[in-house]
């Protein structure tokens, strides 16, 4: 099958925004008292806001009103835009600017599929907006990763078959919602992590046109 798009995930794959969500999370869990490690976040990347608190809270051993956990969402999301606020196009990671100005030259189409409600901000201060023929985010879905939506949606709007589009994911539940909605799934980092993958690469740095011909 002709691979016709490229879907990528934004938090992880197109830059390095992942250990700015940490950071942010990390900082609500210490104000909670709740232990909270770098390992623990592998469950919350490529999740939403919502469920990533909710992960957080069944950490503690404290029950919240729905008011007190939106306000927490809240600071979450406040704290975490002030870490992003300096990004610029030198955070894209490597090899992802290349990648995408050869499949624009060679007619490929590109889509986002990102459970971020940040990920049209985020692509405008990387300047990389333009590059995207479709762009889904956490604001157009209302099933979050590991469900398929977010991708399927992308497709749609692509106006490709899932088999004919490459999906690039960080995230363990993105790995399976690709798979699910039957994409070609190249996890990028763990393999351990990302076992369910057609293919694992280490990093972004791996990312070449050589891919569109492996499925
Ligand atoms: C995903 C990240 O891309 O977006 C998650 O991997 C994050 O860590 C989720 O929680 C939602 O992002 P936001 O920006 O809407 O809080
Ligand atoms: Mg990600």
């Amino acid at each position: 099958m002709k691979i016709k798009a490229c879907i990528f995930d934004l938090d992880g794959v197109i830059v390095d925004t992942a250990k700015y969500h940490f950071m942010a999370w990390k900082r609500l869990a210490d104000e909670l008292n709740i232990p909270f490690t770098e390992n623990d976040n592998e469950q919350l990347k490529g999740v939403s806001r919502t469920t990533s608190l909710e992960i957080i809270l069944r950490k503690g051993n404290k029950v919240y009103s729905d008011t007190e956990k939106q306000a927490m969402a809240m600071k979450k999301n406040e704290w975490y835009l002030v870490y992003c606020s300096t990004i610029n196009e030198t955070e894209i990671l490597p090899g992802i600017k290349p990648f995408l100005d050869a499949l624009k030259v060679n007619h490929i189409l590109i889509g986002l599929g990102s459970a971020s409600k940040n990920a049209l901000l985020i692509l405008d201060k990387l300047n990389l907006t333009s590059y995207f023929d479709a762009i889904v985010d956490g604001n157009k879905i209302t099933e979050a990763k590991p469900n398929p939506m977010v991708f399927l949606k992308a497709a749609t709007e692509l106006n490709v078959e899932p088999m004919e589009a490459i999906v690039f994911e960080d995230a363990e539940a993105g790995v399976e919602a690709a798979i699910r909605g039957g994409f070609y799934a190249i996890g990028i980092g763990d393999p351990e992590i990302l076992g369910k993958a057609n293919l694992v690469l280490r990093s972004t740095n791996e990312i070449g046109m050589e891919l569109l011909n492996l499925n």
